[in-house]
């Protein structure tokens, strides 16, 4: 293993561990036992996004419960409340302590060149994970690790025209409304483009409304509101995560509107086990997977360079489609 070097991490590392773990980490009073401990975890810096959906927070605990001491890291955990401006402060604060790796989860696409040449030029690699940053900043990352939002947008319009086909429906004027994420965010564009991909193919499928509700609950459901209270002929609720879906059925069943097999379709996305359930009762039908648990394939990747070994650019998470007919299993196995 490599010597875990940094000269200023060390010491706020040390400092941090002693004040956590009283006088000594292991009970142990000798420090020099405890600076030999220290010395050899991986520091790792990681700068979240925030705590907006359920994805989110089992997103941090699977990032905190596998960048651990147990497996050997000191995790720095930051949570920028969804302000680009405190990730970026995050991820220097990150660099003048000197940690072994910079992670990430870029809220939006753009913004991010000055900080990562900074950290480029102090030589710390950067993982990036779950959502991209712009192309325009590839040279600027070591790796990302995450899911294909465009995919799981064109697996959304892929089910809707098996769907409508299976019901005889295709050839129907269909209204659709859609409630995207974050405008600017990866997850946002890729869902976005991915579905509107499929769209674009049916000349009868209208989107005649698309909003963001920042993938949030509270957002969802006061968007849903104005949009009803304007509209309510729609045959598909698509929604790009599910706590926002969760608020957009709550409008929906103010303005008594049906959903499910005798009435509007929903998609969703994400698959936390509170929406798998949703999927069991027929309040959604289908729930693209977005997989939250990170953690374990950002350990794999720095293990990767502590071996020296080469990696790759991307790793891209494997994902599957939840509807009534493969839900039980899902929801038996999932753990948020
Ligand atoms: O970037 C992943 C998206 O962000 C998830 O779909 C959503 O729930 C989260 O907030």
């Amino acid at each position: 293993m490599k010597h875990h070097k940094n000269v200023i991490v060390f010491g706020t590392v040390f400092l941090m561990m002693t004040a956590v773990f009283g006088c000594g980490m292991h009970g142990s009073s000798d420090g020099e036992e405890e600076q030999l401990d220290v010395n050899s975890l991986i520091s790792v810096g990681f700068s979240q996004i925030g705590s907006e959906s359920l994805w989110r927070d089992a997103n941090s605990r699977s990032v905190q419960d596998t960048l651990n001491k147990e497996h050997g890291y000191y995790l720095i955990f930051n949570n920028a409340r969804q302000k680009q401006e405190n990730q970026i402060k995050a991820i220097r604060s990150f660099i003048s302590q000197r940690v072994d790796y910079i992670v990430f989860s870029p809220v939006t696409e753009d913004g991010w060149e000055t900080v990562l040449m900074e950290a480029k030029e102090a030589q710390i690699p950067v993982i990036v994970v779950d959502r991209k940053v712009a192309e325009e900043c590839s040279d600027l990352y070591t790796a990302w690790v995450g899911s294909d939002s465009r995919e799981e947008g064109i697996k959304a319009g892929e089910w809707l025209e098996n769907y409508l086909e299976e019901n005889g429906r295709e050839d129907e004027e269909i209204n659709i409304v859609m409630l995207t994420g974050t405008l600017g965010s990866s997850a946002q564009i890729g869902r976005s483009e991915g579905f509107h991909l499929i769209a674009d193919t049916h000349e009868n499928w209208h989107i005649t409304a698309e909003e963001s509700a920042d993938f949030t609950t509270a957002k969802a459901r006061e968007v849903m509101r104005e949009l009803l209270a304007e509209q309510t002929e729609y045959d598909v609720l698509i929604s790009q995560n599910d706590d926002m879906t969760f608020g957009a059925l709550e409008a929906m069943q103010e303005y008594d509107i049906e959903v499910g097999e005798e009435g509007a379709a929903v998609i969703s996305f994400d698959a936390a086990k509170k929406a798998l359930q949703l999927v069991k009762s027929g309040d959604i039908s289908v729930d693209i997977e977005c997989n939250a648990l990170l953690g374990p394939y950002i350990d794999e990747v720095i293990q990767e360079m502590e071996a020296g070994e080469e990696i790759k650019k991307e790793y891209i998470v494997e994902e599957e489609v939840f509807t009534k007919e493969n839900v039980d299993a899902a929801i038996e196995n999932r753990l948020y």
